[in-house]
């Protein structure tokens, strides 16, 4: 707002209306009317958004008498504050970076001027050990630019990746989000998309129709529900710019500043020793009665509130952030009601770079085990279940931070190892009474191995009972792998919480050291 300040000498006054006045046109963005059909639209404006995702009065603007970077196609043409609103503020008192592009500026297009406004705040992020938070909302490369539009997706692209783990960065997409330009987005940690008004896609529905002749609306090809549900590709979704905003907050409470920092402590009134009786009903011994996993970490953790990742994608295992004795862990758990927790490719990949993030943000892993395998099929095979399985297995061979593993009822096979066993890292194994540890089910185990006596049986029938039970009474119990130290003790199902937080404390310093290289070759 223009003040006229009498006490000033007539320069100083009109030097001071000028970046008062060039200060509104920018803020003005692409105008009224274009802002009101962004309403319209039922989106907020590249403005609005930050301030409804920082805190009250916390936002400080950098590059805002940025222009566009020329060429013979921009002459003449205006875009203020170059599509892109770029700075820094807090969320709950911590500072954040944020880019915002405006889609009433050119359609929010990406310009060489444009992207170093974006790459000026993540330099800063780097710098100063800030988290990153982009708002997407952009028709793309900027066309009349060329290939300074493209050079200046690079110049993200280049620090989403060198940046990766160094600080967390969450990609909001409020809008558009085409071409190539869904690789920033792609590069960072965490993906939110807003249901109904934001979209992603390599190639848009007119280029798939002329090419493929598939008829496809922008919804169905790249929306919410096919990104959260289907390609798993974004982490979360919600109703509205606002409701995106307050996940990207909520998600923040989680993550620490940078690498070298932990997580916020959340305090808690909830006992750390308060008992876990409810659990007794839900997981019976029957393993043929299934059960959400939901329950028991709700069950477990503070509060009650876990804070899920990717809920509606590979929902046979379950990643997501929770407290326990107020501090964050990651929780990955299989879940016995879909798929009976069976690891698939899906399920591998979400709990594989699940994994990985807690690592890179120093936040501890609890794994919950109930597992009979990989999930047998051709079609898993020929879409390469070894390749992604491999990801989980190294992922948590990789992950130094403490690591606890607790085995609810079944762990078999090579899905006991991927959900991080003994030997492939974990800190401490507990194991329920429920539990079962072996190479397979004793019903298969049984047929395999005496698959000649029951042949010869008069009664195979009867024999195959009988070798089963054999078997169970033999393997089906956590007992074999804690006399051989796979497991570290096997505790009553009520003193879960009490157990998992006291572990936690214990491991709190915990620090390993790993052999030099240069970095892994991780399986892609
Ligand atoms: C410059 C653009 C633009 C672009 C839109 N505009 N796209 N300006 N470069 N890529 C301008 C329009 O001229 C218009 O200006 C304003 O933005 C809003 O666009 P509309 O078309 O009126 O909006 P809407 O009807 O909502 O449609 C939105 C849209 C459509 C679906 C995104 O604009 C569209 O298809 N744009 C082209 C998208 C595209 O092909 N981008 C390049 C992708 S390739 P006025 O002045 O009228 O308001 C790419 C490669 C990246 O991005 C590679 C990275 C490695």
């Amino acid at each position: 707002m223009t003040q006229t300040r009498p006490d000033l000498n007539l320069e100083l006054q009109e030097l001071i209306a000028s970046m008062e006045q060039r200060r509104e046109q920018v803020e003005a963005g692409g105008g009224e009317a274009r802002q009101q059909k962004q309403r319209d639209g039922g989106k907020l404006t590249a403005r609005e958004r930050i301030t409804a995702l920082l805190d009250e009065g916390s936002f400080l603007e950098y590059g805002t008498f940025t222009e566009h970077g020329g060429g013979a196609l921009m002459r003449g043409v205006e875009a203020p504050g170059e599509g892109v609103v770029t700075g820094s503020g807090t969320i709950g008192g911590r500072q954040v970076f944020v880019f915002s592009q405006d889609f009433t500026v050119l359609g929010g297009s990406l310009g060489k001027m444009n992207a170093a406004k974006v790459t000026k705040v993540m330099d800063l992020a780097a710098r100063t050990g800030c988290p990153v938070i982009g708002l997407n909302d952009s028709a793309g490369a900027r066309i009349q630019e060329g290939v300074d539009s493209l050079s200046g997706y690079g110049e993200i692209f280049y620090r989403n990746a060198v940046y990766s783990g160094v600080v967390p960065q969450i990609s909001a997409i409020l809008g558009p989000c085409a071409g190539g330009a869904v690789y920033s987005p792609a590069l960072t940690d965490f993906i939110i998309m807003s249901r109904g008004s934001s979209y992603m896609f390599i190639t848009g529905p007119e280029v798939i129709k002329s090419v493929t002749r598939e008829d496809v609306t922008f919804d169905q090809l790249g929306g919410a529900d096919v990104h959260t549900r289907k390609s798993g590709v974004a982490h979360l979704e919600a109703d509205g710019d606002e409701a995106v905003l307050r996940k990207v907050r909520e998600l923040l409470a989680f993550l620490p500043q940078n690498a070298r920092e932990k997580p916020p402590l959340r305090p808690t009134t909830d006992p750390s020793d308060r008992a876990n009786t409810e659990l007794l009903e839900l997981v019976t011994p029957d393993q043929r009665r299934p059960y959400d996993m939901h329950r028991v970490i709700e069950n477990v953790v503070d509060d009650g509130q876990f804070f899920e990742i990717q809920p509606d994608w590979a929902k046979n295992i379950l990643c997501g952030f929770a407290h326990l004795g107020g501090r964050v862990v990651g929780v990955v758990g299989n879940n016995p009601k879909y798929m009976a927790g069976t690891l698939t490719i899906d399920a591998s990949d979400k709990a594989a770079r699940f994994i990985r993030t807690c690592d890179c943000y120093n936040i501890p892993i609890l794994t919950l085990v109930d597992v009979t395998g990989f999930l047998p099929g051709v079609a898993q095979e020929h879409a390469g279940i070894i390749r992604h399985g491999a990801k989980m297995l190294y992922a948590y061979a990789e992950a130094t931070v403490p690591k606890i593993t607790l085995i609810t009822r079944k762990s078999y096979g090579g899905a006991y190892l991927a959900m991080n066993s003994r030997d492939m890292g974990a800190d401490v194994v507990y194991a329920w009474p429920t539990a079962a540890v072996a190479v397979m089910g004793a019903e298969g185990a049984a047929n395999i191995v005496y698959r000649r006596e029951i042949g010869a049986s008069e009664n195979p029938d009867a024999t195959r009972a009988e070798k089963i039970r054999d078997y169970k009474d033999a393997f089906d119990n956590p007992y074999v792998a804690a006399a051989k130290g796979y497991i570290d003790d096997v505790i009553p199902m009520e003193d879960t919480r009490r157990r998992l937080i006291a572990t936690f404390t214990m491991l709190e310093h915990k620090q390993e050291q790993r052999p030099y290289r240069k970095h892994g070759n991780e399986p892609l």
